[in-house]
């Protein structure tokens, strides 16, 4: 039996139930792993409120982990008893042990601890296809991070600031500001609002070169509005914090945007892909990129109380849970 946290219903936490399972022998390409830490993703609190999937009552949560393995199907030919491994996209991380299709797994490089792997597969990724894929962050930009006190955002901060970009960073209240100054950001703002004015100020009423949005709803309309993204300037809604990303596709032609809404999925099909893209996020962690990833710990078994803290907007940074 192992240890789950599963989803009756939708809504609050308290719809989230900790329980014991049955973890099957694995067949065919299926592989049994030992959890050793689950990445909390903001994923995880849209489905729990109904945002993003139907329900289905009984639905062990979260999308990402790493752990060892501890028996492979008979198709599982990449993978042996023993190798440590990670893991994104694939329902079921809120789990002690689990099973998991072979093709959805990647080797962990022995320097990386199973905390840092699971906290950066799904953020890495997206810091990394946004900032160095879809759009290049250079020395001579200006980038407008959102959320940037959260996971993603944090690490967009960073990695902007490494990749030498003057980062402007946006948090939700002023008890975030210090952190995100700390992370790499010359200026923060407390709110949309204080970001137009700090914007318009800074860029000289130019508007930045790229917008990272983990909010979405409204916020990239109200920043072509505002005049806060420049004429020809990008806008990468890679978040639905506040409501699904929108854009007026009139604003966006008008001065030439690119308003881009990434999906990780969308750009890992294949285990090559992903096992190619997950070298690169731990090649910008070893260098320093996502300066010191220290994720918040919470037992496996607390997840509700993660939750709450999440829905509160008390969390910061990178959270993990460990069984
Ligand atoms: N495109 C993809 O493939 C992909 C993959 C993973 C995640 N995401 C999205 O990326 C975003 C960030 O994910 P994460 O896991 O790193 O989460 P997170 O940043 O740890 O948490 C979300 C942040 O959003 C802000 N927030 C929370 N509720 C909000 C609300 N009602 N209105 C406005 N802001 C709110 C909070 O910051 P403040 O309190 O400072 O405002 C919080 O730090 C999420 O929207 C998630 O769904 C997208």
């Amino acid at each position: 039996m192992a240890l789950v946290v599963a989803q009756y219903g939708q809504g609050g936490p308290e719809v989230m139930r900790v329980e014991e399972q049955e973890v099957a022998a694995p067949t065919a390409s299926l592989v049994k792993l030992e959890q050793k830490a689950i990445g909390f993703n903001y994923f995880d609190v849209l489905q729990r409120k109904g945002l993003i999937s139907p329900d289905e009552p009984g639905r062990v949560m979260g999308i990402e982990g790493a752990g060892v393995v501890t028996e492979v199907g008979p198709g599982a030919e990449d993978f042996a008893v023993g190798d440590r491994v990670g893991y994104l996209r694939s329902q079921g991380a809120y789990a002690a042990a689990r099973l998991i299709e072979a093709d959805l797994l990647f080797q962990l490089p022995q320097d990386i601890d199973f905390e840092i792997a699971a906290a950066l597969t799904v953020k890495g990724f997206m810091a990394w296809l946004c900032a160095c894929r879809l759009f290049e962050v250079r020395r001579d930009h200006t980038v407008l991070v959102t959320t940037a006190a959260g996971g993603i955002g944090s690490l967009m901060t960073r990695l902007s600031a490494y990749l030498g970009a003057r980062v402007i960073g946006v948090v939700g209240s002023e008890a975030k500001r210090g952190l995100v100054r700390d992370s790499g950001a010359i200026d923060v703002a407390v709110g949309i609002d204080e970001a137009f004015d700090m914007v318009a100020r800074i860029t000289g009423g130019t508007g930045v070169d790229v917008v990272f949005d983990g909010i979405g709803a409204d916020t990239a309309e109200r920043l072509f509005t505002a005049g806060a993204v420049r004429a020809g300037g990008t806008v990468m809604a890679f978040g639905a914090s506040g409501g699904w990303p929108k854009a007026d596709a009139d604003a966006v032609a008008e001065r030439g945007f690119t308003f881009l809404a990434p999906q990780a999925l969308t750009y890992l099909k294949s285990a090559s892909e992903l096992r190619a893209a997950m070298a690169e996020v731990f090649t910008l962690f070893r260098d320093g990129a996502f300066g010191a990833v220290s994720p918040t710990r919470y037992p496996l078994r607390d997840a509700v109380r993660l939750h709450q803290e999440v829905d509160s907007r008390a969390t910061t940074g990178l959270s993990v849970l460990v069984p």
